[in-house]
């Protein structure tokens, strides 16, 4: 046996190793032990009670020890790590397979969904989308539509001013005026659909709201006629109410347009026989336009003798009534989620 040997210590502190479970407790053993002043270490300095001759090899003694205890500590520390590591990871553990909690998502409001079709089915034939202020002054508004000072929309009653000049557009035809005169002598074909809204001082009810949507359509160019309106018309009813749809047109008044139509869809209900929905008359009326009245032309810079065109309006809400089976128009614009989950994202 060597002259010294710790034997009892290193048992000792081997035992302790072993024993640690976790690297807090491993942590205690190195204090106790390993550290500057820890017992292995003390040794040492026990080195100034051994006689001269023996000192050399008491120290290579304890240096030994420690070098033997450090790598079984250091064995220990790396064991004891990955535990700890195995151990978080298994906590920390996610099960991809879960569902995870969705939120609820939004919904397009019917509003919408049937602006962008209408604009759709217009970009499809060769429109262009045009748009104009919602404030309007009372010239794009009414007099270059050909709308005579005495006209009922002209009245503070039926329409918002802002002052004597300007009120929220009561229809989207200002358009019309606004795009001919930014056009006049520099094209000789105009093809638009101008969607927007429009404001009149109704009192609301089931089919009537102060602020409601219209698409306006304008085409002007050479020898268009009637015949023209009636077969663009007919494709949108067509592609937004389907193919047996038929289109009819009812002869109407409006001062921008001459002649004037009020246009019907054969009811979709019942096929034409008469029903309910389309109180017997077997049709529904859906908008109005017509050719562009000559003065209009005139006054927005195309000459009538040689331009001719038509214009329509189309009502969002009315369409989407109609599509959607809405009873009241109120329901667009109350933004009940109930309403607005029945209208899919798609
Ligand atoms: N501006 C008309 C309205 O609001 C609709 C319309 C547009 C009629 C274009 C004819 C031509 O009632």
């Amino acid at each position: 046996m060597a002259k010294f040997d710790f034997q009892t210590l290193k048992l000792e502190v081997m035992a302790a190793i072993e024993a640690s479970q976790a690297l807090e407790q491993l942590n205690e053993v190195r204090n106790l032990y390993l550290s500057k002043k820890g017992k292995v270490s003390l040794l040492l300095s026990e080195i100034k009670n051994v006689v001269n001759e023996d000192k050399k090899a008491y120290g290579e003694a304890v240096n030994n020890l420690r070098d033997e205890l450090s790598q079984v500590f250091s064995a220990k520390q790396v064991t004891l790590e990955k535990k700890a590591l195995n151990a978080k990871l298994a906590a920390e553990k996610i099960d991809i397979t879960l569902p995870g909690t969705s939120e609820e998502w939004g919904y397009k409001n019917p509003f919408w969904i049937i602006k962008d079709e209408i604009e759709q089915i217009f970009i499809e034939m060769g429109y262009q989308i045009s748009e104009g202020p919602e404030v309007e002054s009372d010239d794009f508004n009414f007099t270059l539509l050909n709308i005579p000072k005495n006209h009922p929309a002209r009245d503070m009653q039926d329409s918002f001013y802002i002052d004597v000049n300007r009120l929220l557009r009561t229809h989207t035809s200002p358009v019309q005026a606004r795009v001919m005169q930014s056009l006049s002598g520099k094209t000789d074909k105009i093809q638009i659909v101008c969607p927007g809204k429009v404001y009149r001082r109704d009192d609301d009810d089931m089919t009537h709201s102060h602020q409601f949507g219209q698409v306006e359509g304008l085409l002007i160019g050479h020898n268009i006629n009637l015949g023209h309106l009636h077969a663009t018309l007919d494709v949108f009813i067509k592609k937004m109410f389907g193919e047996q749809r038929e289109t009819r047109f009812r002869s109407s008044y409006f001062p921008f347009t001459e002649p004037s139509v009020e246009v019907d869809v054969s009811c979709h209900e019942c096929n034409g026989e008469g029903c309910s929905t389309c109180k017997g008359t077997g049709w529904i009326e859906i908008l109005g336009g017509g050719m562009v009245n000559p003065e209009v032309l005139k006054m927005n810079g195309f000459d009538p003798e040689v331009f001719s065109g038509f214009a329509f309006g189309i009502g969002i809400e009315r369409v989407a009534m109609l599509r959607y089976k809405i009873d009241d128009i109120r329901r667009i614009y109350q933004n009940d989620i109930r309403f607005l989950k029945q209208f899919s994202r798609k």
